[in-house]
């Protein structure tokens, strides 16, 4: 149980550069007793069989939660994804007594193997990337969370050592000050009126 709860999601952390990097700094940096604990959702659940109890649990008592994820087909991954249908559950995260989230820090600690500029109107995804973000952003509205400013390393592939050696550097650097480093950075959200929550909106 800790202040800052780290979910990470790699399927294949062996070779990964920079999530590896990112878990492996994470777990080893001296936090205080209670700041932060990480959640690596691939070697908790290899067979994809979570215990959607000790995860809400885990984030009943973080005021910051963290997910950590490489970018895939302009998304999370498989099991990060399952990991929020199924925890987030209507009446515990969102909907009738749905608040367990709400005023809880959400930060993304992401990257791609597309380069930074290939994210544009004119570049190979045509888009930018915090376009890619909206999902983020309304499942973070929708339960009451604040989406911090998200750090992402582009082009992880062409990435040198020493890109990366900074990237972690950074995020481990923001995490030792939190939640001082993000108190003037949370983008304001008003709470959802109850009526457009869309499940209610249904009944
Ligand atoms: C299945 C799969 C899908 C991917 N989809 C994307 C994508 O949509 N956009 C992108 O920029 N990179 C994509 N990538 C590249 C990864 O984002 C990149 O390899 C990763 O961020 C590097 O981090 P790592 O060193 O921790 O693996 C994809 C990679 C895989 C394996």
């Amino acid at each position: 149980m800790a202040e800052i709860l780290c979910l990470c999601a790699h399927p294949d952390r062996a070779h990964s550069r920079v999530s590896a990097r990112l878990m492996d700094a994470l777990a080893t940096t001296p936090f205080p007793p209670g700041k932060l604990a990480l959640r690596d959702l691939y070697r908790l659940y290899p067979d994809y069989a979570i215990d959607i109890e000790a995860e809400q649990q885990a984030l009943a008592q973080a005021r910051l939660v963290i997910w950590l994820h490489p970018i895939h087909w302009y998304g999370m991954p498989a099991l990060m994804k399952l990991w929020l249908d199924e925890v987030f559950s209507y009446g515990w995260a969102y909907g009738p007594g749905g608040h367990a989230l709400q005023g809880k820090d959400l930060w993304l600690l992401l990257s791609t193997g597309g380069a930074e500029a290939a994210y544009s109107p004119q570049g190979h995804h045509r888009h930018a990337f915090q376009d890619f973000l909206l999902p983020y952003e309304q499942t973070a509205r929708l339960c009451g969370l604040r989406l911090l400013p998200p750090q992402v390393l582009h082009g992880a592939h062409r990435a040198d050592d020493e890109t990366i050696a900074q990237h972690v550097r950074e995020a481990v650097q923001h995490l030792l000050s939190y939640p001082h480093w993000c108190g003037s950075q949370r983008a304001e959200q008003e709470e959802l009126p109850a009526g457009e929550r869309p499940v209610e909106a249904k009944a």
